[in-house]
């Protein structure tokens, strides 16, 4: 996971963005320093897919993200540019582009789109100035960490704060969702602009995606760990399979709703309204279906046991989540299915599961603390048995949210 691993270790937070200072300047030239801006990933450990049925998730920020220099330039051009394609884009504010270049960069220009016509809106367009912006990060792209919502939040979060917009966080996560899901395509649901934008350091967000309300919920760093196996699967069809699971529980709703009434969306409908109608839907629905209301019921009893404190019931409700996505939501690959296998035969570890939207990308392990490296040894022993390569394997950390440094 490149840079990744030195995080906390070797470097800090700080280290790390001062050194991104530096690239910036390399990029860009001048004498006035960036203002440093830092904006986490997260991983989610409960509720799969089920952020756009209407269910509830917890998900969890982390200690890995995207970091974002800017500065403000006296005229109207804006400049964005990552350390991976320094030349980036650029364009005037006048003339901001209006449609997707299908490269990294529309999840940055999507929120300038959208902060650009807010602030036109409310007839303060003329003020704002051009900018420059550098991209980095020590956040694997494409496994299932939200590096997406990280750019996207980070993104709102340097610019309310370069431009003086005066956002609050509703605001900025409003903005981060409407880039993804209007300008860049992906019919994702409202989990990973929350889990970032609301992060608190020590809990897992507590988000009930039917009305968007949320709590915090404590979890007990000294017992547990998170582990984060990068089976090095990339999502590159992730976008077009994930928006073919969007509209399967449409369908599902949409079938069953009429037995519902006041019903708004899948999560509101019964198990046994699925039992005893579940044979007039095509198989494939009734399964996805069936994984969206069990794994709804899951996540409630996931965070009672919390909760209580019962970590082996969290641990076990994380492994049949995974089973869940493995067998009626197909959204899993043999990659992750070994290191999901692999985790829960060790010692120690108390469930894992595939986090994000699947298809590639990311399991993650809960387990307790002391047992990180025969956890970590046997993932990657199994795992390298069978792919001939070691996957990544690291210990995670939760964070505080997007923030200047
Ligand atoms: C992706 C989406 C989220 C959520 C998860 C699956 O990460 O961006 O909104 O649907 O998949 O839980």
């Amino acid at each position: 996971m490149g840079e990744s691993a030195a995080r906390g270790t070797v470097f800090s937070l700080e280290d790390l963005l001062s050194e991104h200072a530096t690239v910036f300047r390399a990029c860009f030239g001048g004498a006035e320093a960036p203002r440093l801006f830092y904006s986490p990933g997260r991983v989610n450990l409960f509720g799969g897919h089920l952020d756009y049925n209407g269910g509830p998730v917890m998900p969890m920020a982390i200690d890995r993200g995207t970091f974002i220099a800017g500065r403000r330039r006296a005229d109207r051009r804006v400049r964005i540019a990552s350390r991976l394609d320094p030349q980036g884009l650029e364009f005037d504010l006048q003339q901001v582009p209006t449609s997707r270049l299908g490269r990294w960069v529309d999840y940055p220009l999507g929120v300038v789109i959208d902060l650009v016509a807010r602030a036109r809106a409310s007839g303060d367009g003329a003020e704002l100035t051009g900018l420059e912006i550098m991209y980095g990060g020590d956040l694997p792209i494409g496994a299932g960490l939200s590096s997406s919502a990280s750019i996207c939040v980070g993104t709102a979060f340097a610019l309310d704060h370069l431009w003086e917009l005066g956002l609050d966080t509703q605001d900025r996560v409003q903005s981060a969702l409407r880039a993804e899901r209007d300008f860049v395509g992906v019919q994702c649901g409202i989990m990973d602009p929350y889990a970032v934008g609301y992060a608190r350091l020590g809990h897992l967000l507590w988000l009930d995606c039917k009305d968007a309300s949320w709590t915090h919920l404590p979890i007990d760093f000294e017992r547990l760990t998170v582990l984060i196996a990068d089976s090095g699967v990339k999502r590159e069809l992730a976008a077009g399979e994930f928006n073919v699971r969007v509209d399967q529980c449409r369908q599902a709703f949409a079938a069953l709703r009429d037995h519902v009434p006041g019903a708004s969306c899948l999560r509101d409908v019964p198990i046994d309204v699925l039992e005893a109608h579940g044979s007039e839907l095509p198989k494939t629905i009734r399964s996805r279906a069936t994984h969206v209301l069990h794994e709804v019921a899951r996540t409630f009893a996931a965070r009672d046991a919390l909760l209580a404190g019962d970590l082996q019931r969290l641990g076990e409700l994380m492994t049949s989540a995974h089973r869940s996505l493995r067998d009626l939501y197909a959204v899993s690959v043999p990659e992750l299915d070994t290191l999901v296998d692999a985790a829960v035969s060790s010692e120690g570890a108390l469930g894992a599961r595939l986090t994000g939207a699947g298809f590639g990308g990311c399991a993650a392990v809960l387990a307790l603390r002391g047992s990180e490296e025969s956890v970590q040894a046997r993932m990657q022993e199994v795992f390298t048995r069978r792919f001939g390569r070691v996957p990544a394997v690291e210990r995670f950390r939760g964070d505080a949210g997007p923030r200047e440094l």
